[in-house]
């Protein structure tokens, strides 16, 4: 049996990158009646770049419900807020004590933040160090992320790896990334990965006219309308070919290749597309983001659940350490 854990910052709504780059994956392993599933809502990791608690908590409610909405069955499985299991931070503490400075000194999304915000905190330098916590108190074997993730994974093995030798036996389980090459990096807007901090993201629970209108902001070339067009260099195209099927992906492509097609036409068809593929998940997502109660009380459950499992590594890990008699 495999234990699949994954999760997300609590830093914005989620976006299409986020769904169809974690959630949508994670959910299908889920479904294998051989796994168990931890997933987790990261707040915690969302406090390095938000400040305001109020935004946090609707946040928080908003990923919760996108996994409700895509269909995670949180009664068979372990679906909590990281916040709410005070384990992760003290083990994120002691892992700290094992990380080189170096190894997070030369981490790519560390450097990338810190270049682009006015906020460079310390939490946002040791954000590694939370996530191996994160994955290392449930003992999860596979890690299903997106491309963005593969460096955070080798530190989580790599600081596990420190820890187990100290212990002199594999207390901390070094787990796997599974990344879908088709569905690494979502593209954005504007063709860089999809992200909340480039404000290039498709959030597909707007209300219907708005959700069209951030379809038209999509990048294209200016080829005329007659003209013939690469639909793989297209953004629009790209994001059609991840959520459409495959016979309305291969009407798309001759249509871009024999002109007469306009951009703006694909644009209408993504947003179609959108409407129809996400119906159900905007349906149940709009229930749970208006039963908050409901939602809480589904935490609450998943909490005590993860709760247990954390506290019996952290029971080990104290011991290796000396912080039990
Ligand atoms: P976050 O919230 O930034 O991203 C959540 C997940 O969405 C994936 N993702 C994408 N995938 C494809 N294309 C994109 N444009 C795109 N944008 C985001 C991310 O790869 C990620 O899988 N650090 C994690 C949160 C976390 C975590 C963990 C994950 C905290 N602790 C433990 C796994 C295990 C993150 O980046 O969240």
């Amino acid at each position: 049996m495999a234990r699949i854990l994954t999760g997300i910052q609590s830093s914005g709504r989620p976006h299409l990158g986020n769904i169809l780059g974690a959630i949508k994956p994670a959910i299908e392993l889920s479904k294998n009646p051989q796994n168990e599933s931890f997933f987790f809502i990261a707040d915690l990791h969302s406090l390095t770049t938000l400040k305001n608690g109020t935004e946090r908590v609707e946040y928080v409610r908003a990923i919760a419900a996108t996994w409700l909405a895509f269909g995670f069955d949180y009664k068979k499985n372990v679906f909590w807020r990281q916040s709410r299991v005070q384990e992760h931070t003290e083990l994120g503490w002691y892992l700290n004590c094992f990380t080189p400075f170096p190894m997070l000194a030369n981490a790519t999304s560390f450097k990338d933040k810190s270049e682009k915000l006015a906020d460079v905190n310390a939490g946002l330098f040791t954000y590694p160090v939370l996530q191996a916590a994160d994955i290392l108190l449930y003992n999860a074997n596979i890690i299903p992320v997106g491309k963005d993730q593969k460096q955070h994974l080798e530190m989580t093995k790599d600081i596990a790896n420190r820890f187990n030798i100290l212990a002199g036996e594999e207390i901390l389980v070094l787990p796997e990334p599974q990344i879908d090459e088709r569905i690494m990096t979502i593209p954005g807007l504007d063709g860089q990965k999809m992200s909340k901090s480039y404000h290039n993201y498709i959030d597909i629970f707007l209300p219907e006219n708005e959700l069209k209108k951030i379809t038209k902001k999509i990048l294209s070339d200016s080829k005329a309308l007659e003209e013939p067009k690469d639909p793989d260099s297209d953004i629009t195209f790209q994001l059609y070919s991840l959520v459409a099927s495959e016979a309305d992906v291969e009407t798309m492509r001759s249509n871009y290749v024999n002109g007469g097609y306009g951009y703006g036409h694909a644009k209408q068809a993504l947003f179609e597309c959108f409407m129809d593929v996400f119906a159900e998940p905007r349906r149940i997502f709009n229930y749970y983001m208006e039963n908050t109660e409901e939602l809480e009380s589904i935490l609450v459950e998943g909490e005590a659940k993860a709760r247990d499992i954390a506290q019996d590594t952290i029971g080990k890990v104290r011991k290796v350490l000396g912080f039990s008699s």
